[in-house]
């Protein structure tokens, strides 16, 4: 049997476009990080194995310009909806800007920058925040430690316990993700038929089934939609029965 729709419940499944405005680049729009870098190279265990020094370097870097970037409306706005709904954020980005913000129940599928671990089985990891991780630093049990990022070929983290959570939720907001990579990808699939479904991005190819599309920027879309969810919550407090009398 499905689980409850709970009607007090908003998902959003979020990736680069909504920090975009932060100050920190996506990865396939016009400049973003694979028209410049070789995702090989640099996100996939094979780049590692060849050359680890280049990876350290480039989540070095990626480490510390997320420690600089700030927040923007869009993340402060969802981090506000916890005033008066349950939000959890399942995000594809590796930065923080969602918790900065104020988002107390973010879920990262891809990982975390300001987190290193080791190289065993164990996989002890560790806060750094913005500090790089150098070739020769090791982990208690003896390994180089590496960034604590999802590379291609890598298990996506919280796959199943993210599903669980837009399969129940009264609405799913998906932001700034183009929506290529799976597994993440498909998470929006669990989202019910009965759930309000809006998909924010500049541009969308190929829509996912029952979502509304709002073109734009996320730091004017998502406040605007937010609003007028708070908006809603607090008629229905006002007005309990009002669904009951509608025709
Ligand atoms: P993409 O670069 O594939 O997609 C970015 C999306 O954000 C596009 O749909 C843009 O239209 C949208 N966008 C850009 N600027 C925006 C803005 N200001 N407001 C709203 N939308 C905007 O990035 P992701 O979908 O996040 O994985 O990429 C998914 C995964 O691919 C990443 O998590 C990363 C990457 O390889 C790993 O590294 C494992």
């Amino acid at each position: 049997m499905k689980a409850e729709i709970q009607t007090n419940k908003i998902v959003v499944l979020s990736g680069s476009g909504i920090s975009a405005e932060s100050g920190i680049p996506t990865f396939r729009d016009a400049n973003g990080l694979w028209h410049n870098y070789s995702w090989e190279a640099v996100a996939s265990p094979s780049g590692w194995q060849a050359h680890p020094e280049v990876v350290l370097e480039f989540y070095n870097e990626r480490r510390l310009q997320a420690a600089e970037a700030q927040p923007n409306a869009a993340h402060l706005a969802l981090a506000e909806l916890e005033s008066a709904y349950e939000v959890v954020v399942i995000t594809q980005n590796v930065d923080d800007l969602h918790e900065r913000a104020g988002s107390s129940n973010v879920i990262h599928v891809h990982g975390q920058l300001n987190h290193a671990r080791g190289t065993s089985e164990a996989r002890r990891r560790y806060r750094i925040d913005a500090a790089p991780i150098q070739l020769g630093q090791l982990c208690e049990d003896g390994t180089q430690l590496r960034p604590d990022i999802v590379w291609f070929g890598e298990d996506v983290e919280y796959l199943e316990e993210s599903r669980r959570h837009i399969a129940t939720a009264a609405k799913v907001l998906v932001v700034g993700t183009s929506l290529t990579v799976f597994p993440a990808a498909s998470l929006v699939r669990a989202a019910r038929g009965r759930a309000e479904k809006i998909l924010v991005a500049l541009a969308m190819d190929k829509l996912p089934y029952g979502f509304r599309f709002m073109r734009g920027k996320a730091s004017s879309i998502v406040p605007f939609l937010c609003q007028g969810w708070l908006a809603e919550h607090q008629n229905r407090n006002l007005y309990p029965d009002s669904d009951k009398h509608a025709s």
